[in-house]
C-alpha cells in the first residue's frame, strides 16, 4: 500500500517530537540544513519503525524548499507538512533570521500550499516572543501576512535600521509566521487543507539549551521560574498540539496560532514578569 507523504523541515527536537507523535506509517521526508542532524534524526526514527528519508536543504533557499517537493513527490502527494526549521537569536545574526525564520517559512507555505492533497494538514513553529513585541499597526500585520515573498524582506520595518537586535529580528520573524498562517491558510482551504501554527513558550533543546547559556540566559531562567507552569516545557508537549491539530479531531482548526508557554506571556502582560 502506497504510504501518506510527509515534509518535516527542521531535524531537532521540535520537529522530532512532531513527526514521532503524528508521523508513524507515513513516508517522511526530513529536511534540514545540517545533514548530519537529518541524518541522526532519520536514523533515530528508522530503528525505532518509521520510514523516514534525510534530506539536505536550507529553508531560506527557494530553490531548496522546491527541492524537497519534488523528492516528497518522488514518494506521492504530499498530505503533511511540519515546519520545525529555525535559528534563535543567539545562534544568527539579524540578516540570517530573517532570511530563514521570516522567509524561508513564508516560501515553504507558499510552495507546499500550491500542492498539499485534499484533506492535507500543515503546521509550522512560531514562538511566545512574537507575543510579547508591542502591537504593530494593522497596516505593518497586513505587510508581513500579505507581502510577495520575494518582496517580504524589502519591507520598511525589516529594514537594519528599524530593528534593535537579533531578539527583535526573531519576534518580527515569529510575527510574521502567524500572519502568514492565517493568509496562506486561504489558500490550502481552496485545496481543502488545513494550515495551523504553534507558538511554543521555552522548550528544552539545543536551541533553548544555546539561549540559556547565551546573553540573556538569566532572563531566560527568570522567565520560566515565574510563568504560572513554573518550569519550561518538553518537545512531547508540542507534540500533544500537533496530534491535535493534524488529526480530524481539528477539522474546524486552521489559520490558528496555538500559544503554548506555561502561561509566561500572560504573567508578562499581568503578572510578576510584567516589565
Ligand atoms: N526550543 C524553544 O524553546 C523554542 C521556543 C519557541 C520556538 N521555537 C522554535 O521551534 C523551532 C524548532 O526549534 P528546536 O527548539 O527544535 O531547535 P533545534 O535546534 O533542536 O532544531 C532546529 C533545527 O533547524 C535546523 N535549521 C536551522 N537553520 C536551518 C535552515 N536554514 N534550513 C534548514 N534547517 C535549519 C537546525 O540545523 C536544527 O536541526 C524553531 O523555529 C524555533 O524558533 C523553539
Amino acid at each position: 500500500m502506497k504510504k501518506e507523504v510527509m515534509i518535516v523541515t527542521g531535524a531537532g527536537q521540535i520537529g522530532m517530537a512532531l513527526a514521532r507523535r503524528t508521523g508513524f506509517g507515513k513516508k517522511i521526508i526530513l529536511g534540514d540544513k545540517s545533514m548530519k542532524n537529518a541524518e541522526n534524526i532519520a536514523e533515530i526514527m528508522n530503528n525505532a519503525g518509521y520510514d523516514v528519508i534525510p534530506f539536505e536543504m536550507d529553508l531560506s533557499s527557494r530553490e531548496d524548499i522546491l527541492a524537497i517537493i519534488r523528492k516528497a513527490q518522488e514518494c506521492g502527494e504530499i498530505k503533511y507538512l511540519i515546519n520545525a526549521a529555525g535559528v534563535s537569536p543567539s545562534q544568527a545574526p539579524i540578516e540570517a533570521i530573517l532570511k530563514v525564520d521570516l522567509y524561508g517559512t513564508a516560501v515553504l507555505l507558499e510552495e507546499v500550499g500550491k500542492v498539499i492533497a485534499e484533506g492535507g494538514v500543515g503546521v509550522t513553529i512560531s514562538s511566545q516572543s512574537g507575543w510579547r513585541m508591542p502591537q504593530l499597526t494593522p497596516e505593518e500585520d497586513r505587510q508581513l501576512a500579505m507581502t510577495p515573498t520575494e518582496e517580504l524582506l524589502s519591507l520598511p520595518l525589516l529594514q537594519p535600521e528599524n530593528i534593535r537586535d537579533t531578539l527583535h529580528a526573531y519576534q518580527l520573524a515569529k510575527r510574521c509566521n502567524e500572519k502568514r498562517v492565517m493568509y496562506e491558510c486561504i489558500r490550502w482551504g481552496e485545496r481543502g487543507a488545513r494550515l495551523n501554527d504553534i507558538a511554543p513558550g521555552i522548550i528544552v533543546t539545543p536551541l533553548a539549551v544555546d539561549e540559556f547559556n547565551g546573553p540573556r540566559g538569566g532572563f531566560y531562567k527568570n522567565m520560566f521560574a515565574k510563568c504560572p507552569a513554573g518550569r519550561p516545557g518538553t518537545a512531547d508537549e508540542m507534540a500533544n498540539i500537533a496530534e491535535l491539530l493534524m488529526s480530524d479531531a481539528g477539522a474546524f482548526i486552521t489559520g490558528s496560532t496555538f500559544l503554548a508557554d506555561g502561561g509566561a506571556t500572560a504573567s508578562y502582560y499581568y503578572g510578576p514578569l510584567q516589565p
